[in-house]
């Protein structure tokens, strides 16, 4: 188990490149399990959410290579329907397997995911989705057993927006018999990414990144060469590391338009967001605190959740109170008790944070208790005064791709110790 230990309080400067998004590459990696022939994708990022999914494929014998950030899978060999908690338990995306092994085989036994730190994450909508393209599910011993003798498509209505429930019925129903119309769908750009993927490899998907999507199920999925697109929540972080540093951070390999809640609420807090074709340039004035705002997590184009946790570390040294509502999980604050250990004065109402702007942080040793909280407490240990340790930092490698050489490339104090 390894430490960041980080010195606080340098301004950081220079450029970064955003490495490809980890949600499309878990959805896209698992799409191409549908293809009836080999699929290379590119741009995926070195994580280790992505090379334990590699690890799960190959222990159901598709034969994936991943080198220099590109993976080829060739599903001829996938030899299983079964995914067992042991599996799940390292990876909850493995819930994709259900709509990609219902295409490939008409079965799955998916054991259940259990929930996390940031809530119970039910995947009822999931279900609910399969069922309706004539799958039957039943819950046997915490393991999902699913069967169909045919997928069927059908209309879909989503009582929650939901990222994950969107992408498995597109699997499930991208070579179903019918059209499929999924309706209050998630619009988030990774569900679009993974629709680009599928219509690349001969699929007939319309709709994607609105709230209807249309799926005419076809026979074959021939192989393709598909490039994913950039993190847009890794983006997000660079946009508030140089926001909470009083930097001046060229962000590279961007698509500006996934960011414009997040470039809305830094502008209203006085940061300078500079927009190019595929960068943002991101500063902020030195020795001005910046304003206070309301921050509301919402599906997209609303701000996103996974960014809550570090713009919420942002705003408590802001000239002023901000008030965070997080709509999406119920219990996505846990970094908030870490941040108060480094001074931060924060109350918490259900799910509601006011947060009282206070001078400064100082530095403190702290723990990750998810992915995104792990982010946000690398932004508080870069703002607070003097040194911090943060631990449990496997949880920040599974999303984000050599932060340490990317944050001291930009000037940064930071070094991964082994922890005693
Ligand atoms: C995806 O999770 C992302 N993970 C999450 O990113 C992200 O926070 C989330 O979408 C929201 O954008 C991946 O893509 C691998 P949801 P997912 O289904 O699909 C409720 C990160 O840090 N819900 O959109 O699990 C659910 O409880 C991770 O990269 C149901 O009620 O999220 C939540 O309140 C964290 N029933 C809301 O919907 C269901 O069947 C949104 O969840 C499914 C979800």
């Amino acid at each position: 188990m390894d430490k960041f230990v980080i010195t606080g309080g340098k301004r950081l400067t220079g450029e970064v490149t955003v490495s490809g998004a980890k949600n499309a590459a878990l959805a896209i990696i698992s799409g191409a399990l549908l293809c009836d022939g080999v699929c290379v994708i590119e741009n995926l990022p070195a994580i280790n959410d992505v090379l334990i999914l590699q690890d799960i494929l190959t222990q159901l014998g598709v034969k994936v290579k991943f080198a220099d950030h590109t993976m080829q899978i060739d599903p001829s060999g996938l030899n299983s329907y079964k995914a067992p908690y042991e599996m799940v338990r390292r990876m909850r995306a493995s819930y994709y397997l259900m709509g990609v092994l219902l295409t490939r085989f008409g079965r799955f036994e998916v054991a259940m995911p259990g929930g996390c730190q940031i809530g119970s994450r039910p995947v009822d909508q999931h279900l609910k989705g399969l069922r309706a393209l004539n799958a039957t599910i039943e819950n046997v011993g915490g393991t999902y057993v699913g069967y169909t003798d045919k997928l069927i498509g059908n209309e879909v209505y989503l009582d929650v927006v939901s990222v994950g429930a969107t992408v498995n019925i597109m699997l499930a129903a991208v070579k179903a018999s019918g059209t499929t119309t999924i309706i209050n769908a998630a619009k988030e750009p990774h569900v679009v990414d993974l629709a680009n993927f599928l219509n690349s490899m001969g699929a007939k998907i319309k709709g994607a990144g609105t709230d209807t999507i249309k799926i005419k199920g076809v026979d074959f999925l021939h192989g393709c060469t598909y490039t994913i697109i950039p993190d847009q929540i890794e983006t997000g972080t660079w946009m508030m590391i140089a926001a909470a540093t009083r930097g001046d951070i060229r962000i590279n390999n961007v698509i500006p338009t996934h960011m414009e809640s997040v470039s809305a609420k830094l502008t209203e807090m006085g940061v300078t967001v500079e927009e190019g074709d595929d960068y943002l340039r991101v500063s902020a004035p030195e020795g001005v605190r910046l304003r206070p705002v309301n921050i509301k997590t919402l599906p997209y184009p609303g701000y996103p959740t996974d960014l809550q946790q570090p713009i919420t570390v942002l705003l408590s040294t802001a000239a002023g109170t901000s008030i965070i509502t997080e709509t999406i999980f119920e219990s996505r604050f846990k970094h908030i008790d870490e941040i108060a250990r480094m001074g931060a004065h924060i109350r918490i109402d259900d799910r509601t944070a006011v947060v009282e702007g206070v001078d400064k942080l100082l530095g403190a040793p702290v723990r990750a208790s998810d992915l995104r909280a792990g982010a946000a407490l690398i932004v508080a240990a870069l703002m607070a005064e003097g040194t911090s340790e943060i631990y449990n930092i496997t949880h920040i490698d599974r999303g984000y791709e050599n932060i340490e050489k990317k944050l001291l490339a930009l000037n940064a104090d930071i070094r991964r110790v082994p922890a005693d």
